[in-house]
């Protein structure tokens, strides 16, 4: 499968429409962003280890029973997917507080969420990606009842997947994002799990494994998330 039109350029991954209609490759760069778009840096090999962590995860989950677009890799840095019709909203789950809901809310970081809450943002860099809810996703037109449905039913599934995933590797899943689409009138995941859109710490010293090492200027950060990939075994070479 080659590489045909650029579709679309997101932050850190560039989207190319292949000879198939139905399918899409998603090419990994070592772009890394923050602030809706505003401070982007280049990471070395952040490219290749997202793209092995993000088949990794996506394997995961369909061998847990959740339809996700992810065909084939076929590259280091280059991912064969499902064309999918993006649904512009983002789902976060959150086991622990930290990021927007401290901020919002004044909470301590850390602080357990029991049972783990989930929320809405719209995808707008624009805006800031505001936090929405159902009720304006369907008036908006932006997907249906139905459809929100499935995509928090799937989410609390993927949370309870990956938190023993990441468990077993002595590691907390403190929160994350997933995107979906619909692909012939399936809700199916899209985008990627990667420690870009989501926060993981030691499960003992509380050590930031993720983006937050590059939103907070920690250093290291891909070198945490090597180690990441390496403690739940993702093949990294
Ligand atoms: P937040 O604390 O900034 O709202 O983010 C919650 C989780 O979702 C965190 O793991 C980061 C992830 N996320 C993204 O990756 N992209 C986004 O646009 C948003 C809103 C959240």
């Amino acid at each position: 499968m080659q590489k045909q039109k650029l579709l679309y350029k997101g932050k850190a991954k560039s989207v190319y429409e292949t000879e198939d209609n139905d399918l899409l490759i998603l090419h990994f760069r070592d772009d890394t962003s923050a602030l809706d778009g505003k401070r982007i840096e280049q990471l070395a090999r952040k490219g290749v280890v997202n793209n092995r962590f993000n088949a990794f995860i996506m394997q995961k989950l369909a061998d847990a029973g959740i339809e996700t677009h992810f065909e084939k890799q076929l590259s280091e840095d280059e991912v064969l997917v499902k064309r999918l019709d993006m649904i512009p909203v983002e789902c976060v789950v959150r086991n622990f507080a930290a990021g927007s809901l401290v901020r919002r809310l004044g909470l301590e970081e850390g602080q357990a969420l029991t049972p783990p809450t989930y929320e809405l943002f719209y995808k707008d860099d624009a805006l800031g990606d505001p936090m929405v809810n159902e009720s304006l996703s369907i008036s908006l037109g932006w997907a249906t009842e139905a459809q929100l449905t499935r995509m928090e039913e799937l989410t609390h599934q993927v949370n309870e997947v990956l938190k023993a995933l990441f468990e077993a590797g002595d590691l907390i899943l403190v929160d994350f994002k997933l995107e979906f689409g619909v692909f012939h009138d399936r809700i199916v995941l899209g985008d990627e799990f990667s420690p870009d859109g989501c926060r993981i710490w030691d499960k003992t010293t509380k050590k930031k494994l993720d983006k937050d090492r590059f939103r907070q200027s920690l250093g290291d950060v891909i070198e945490a998330y090597e180690e990441v990939a390496s403690r739940i075994g993702v093949p990294l070479s």
